[in-house]
């Protein structure tokens, strides 16, 4: 069965984009915004809506980012099960943890019903299914510690998937959407009475003060307070030592006509899991199925890894054809619970990251907490999410686990050779790190045969940058910062894009007489 050529999710294929424009000179405003995804504009809009002015930076367009490329389960259940956050936070804390993702599915419900947005919301139940009937007695222990924090799961047999499964933890009261049919309303309600949204502008310094002064490349921004909403922090290098970034791989697919997409939402107990939901479209349902993640720029093939999907998919559902086929970065707490709160020892910027595998819930968590903490309200779950806390019982294990990557690629990937000596040995739709002049590039050759050459050496802290032959990219090993095919940042932590080598890689690429007389001329 064939992928898509590209690779583009359902929910941008199927809601076109709002143009707001850049930033062209200096503002000021309460609040300044880095991000136009799902922690940004809903920040923005509750700052707003409490009175302040709000501008919010997002340097690509807004809601195509992480939060064009979710799968939009809503759920109150958290990555890490209740068990292990029961021991590392404590009773009290997992019961703050599941009231709080609780209270972010109400929230977004709220928007959806007062400002009347037209997105496919609609409840749903959650599914944790095992085909393993040895992880029965995990699952009924996992019960027993949701009732002790007052999480009403069941555990049943009567799992609404068309293959065999040995039982399933039940959430009811969960949700869905169409994470952009949800955003984009929410974006054009911001501009206005001093506040604004602005595309194409990315932030490439923040300066700390009062007021912060935000610096893009084309304009200052003023603010009392700063919300860095941008998936991975590009402002914290602690922070980033207490995360990791992943790519998880996701299929849109029609069934043939005797299936339908089963409702509800459902994942696995594999590791990496699979997850799967429904989606209505124009061209009828859709199954919605997404797994298969690995460390960010740690994978070859990863052309393979939608293979690896569409043949889970295959032996578990009759599928009749692929219509999208997409990959996103997930970024994964040490610790199990993501980072929100003030940045410290600033006392104006605010961050938010390790989200996992619940972007949307705990997205509007995030920008729930920073603006009711810039607003001076109390909110019942700041402690909890203290970006500063460090828990070495619940972390250290994956804390020295995810790190080891920084030191080990930095050394062994620059010791490594080039994987090839002559641009001729590379293919169409193929990119190699190549020796150029003696120097390590970067290169990718499009389908017309045309040549993008780019240094190798990630922006962020100097780790040579690999190629995703799935989404023709460069991405980063260490802390998983990806470019696209010219160097541009498409996710951070880095800032800057990788350096151009494109005028010395087609100079080589010459038949050999032409690229001798021209690097004779110099
Ligand atoms: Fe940190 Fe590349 S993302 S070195």
């Amino acid at each position: 069965m064939k992928l898509p050529n590209s690779s583009k999710s359902l929910w941008i294929a199927t809601e076109k984009s709002r143009a707001f424009p850049a930033l062209k000179s200096d503002i000021s405003v309460d609040v300044a915004i880095v991000g136009g995804g799902i922690t940004g504009l809903t920040a923005a809009t509750l700052l707003k809506r409490a009175g302040l002015s709000v501008a919010v930076l997002e340097a690509g367009r807004v809601a195509a980012g992480v939060s064009g490329y979710t799968t939009a389960h809503l759920t109150e259940a958290t990555d890490r099960s209740y068990l292990d956050l029961i021991k590392d936070f404590g009773e009290d804390g997992a019961r703050l943890a599941a009231g709080s993702c609780r209270a972010a599915l109400l929230r977004i419900a709220g928007f959806v019903r007062d400002e009347g947005i037209d997105c496919d919301f609609m409840k749903v139940p959650a599914f944790q299914y095992t085909e393993d009937p040895e992880m029965i007695p995990m699952f009924e222990a996992e019960r027993t510690a949701a009732a002790s924090i007052g999480v009403k799961v069941t555990l049943t047999h009567n799992v609404p998937l068309p293959f065999a499964t040995a039982g399933a933890l039940r959430f009811d009261n969960q949700a869905q959407f169409h994470p952009r049919r949800y955003l984009v309303p929410l974006a054009l309600a911001i501009p206005g009475e001093g506040s604004y949204v602005f595309e194409q502008t990315r932030v490439v310094d923040i300066e700390d003060g009062e007021p912060c002064r935000l610096v893009t490349e084309t304009g200052i921004v003023t603010a009392r307070d700063v919300i860095v909403a941008t998936h991975a922090p590009f402002n914290n290098v602690v922070l980033q030592t207490k995360i990791a970034s992943y790519r998880s791989y996701v299929l849109a697919l029609h069934l043939n006509e005797n299936q339908t997409p089963p409702a509800g939402l459902f994942w696995d107990t594999e590791t990496p899991y699979h997850y799967i939901r429904s989606q209505v479209t124009d061209d009828g349902p859709l199954l919605v199925l997404g797994g298969c993640d690995h460390k960010t720029g740690q994978e070859k093939d990863t052309l393979g890894r939608f293979q690896a999907l569409l043949d889970f998919a295959s032996s578990r559902f009759s599928v009749k054809s692929v219509a999208y086929r997409w990959s996103a970065q997930v970024i994964e707490p040490v610790d199990g619970l993501p980072f929100i709160g003030l940045d410290t020892p600033s006392r104006h910027v605010y961050v938010s990251s390790g989200y996992s595998g619940t972007g949307m819930t705990f997205g509007t968590l995030a920008a729930m907490i920073n603006s009711d903490l810039i607003l001076g309200r109390k909110n019942p779950y700041d402690n909890i999410y203290d970006p500063g806390r460090f828990k070495p019982k619940a972390s250290i294990v994956d804390f020295v686990k995810e790190n080891v990557d920084f030191p080990l690629h930095l050394v062994t990937d620059r010791m490594k050779g080039a994987e090839a000596t002559s641009l001729s040995d590379l293919a169409k739709g193929e990119g190699k790190i190549v020796e150029i002049a003696g120097e390590k590039t970067a290169v990718f050759r499009d389908e017309r045969g045309l040549l993008h050459a780019v240094s190798p050496v990630c922006t962020h802290l100097g780790c040579l940058v690999g190629f995703n032959n799935a989404e023709k990219t460069w991405d980063c090993p260490c802390h998983g910062s990806r470019f696209d095919k010219d160097g541009k940042v498409l996710n951070g932590p880095a800032l800057a894009p990788l350096e151009s080598r494109r005028d010395e890689a087609v100079i080589r690429d010459q038949p050999p007489r032409i690229a001798r007389q021209v690097v004779a001329k110099g």
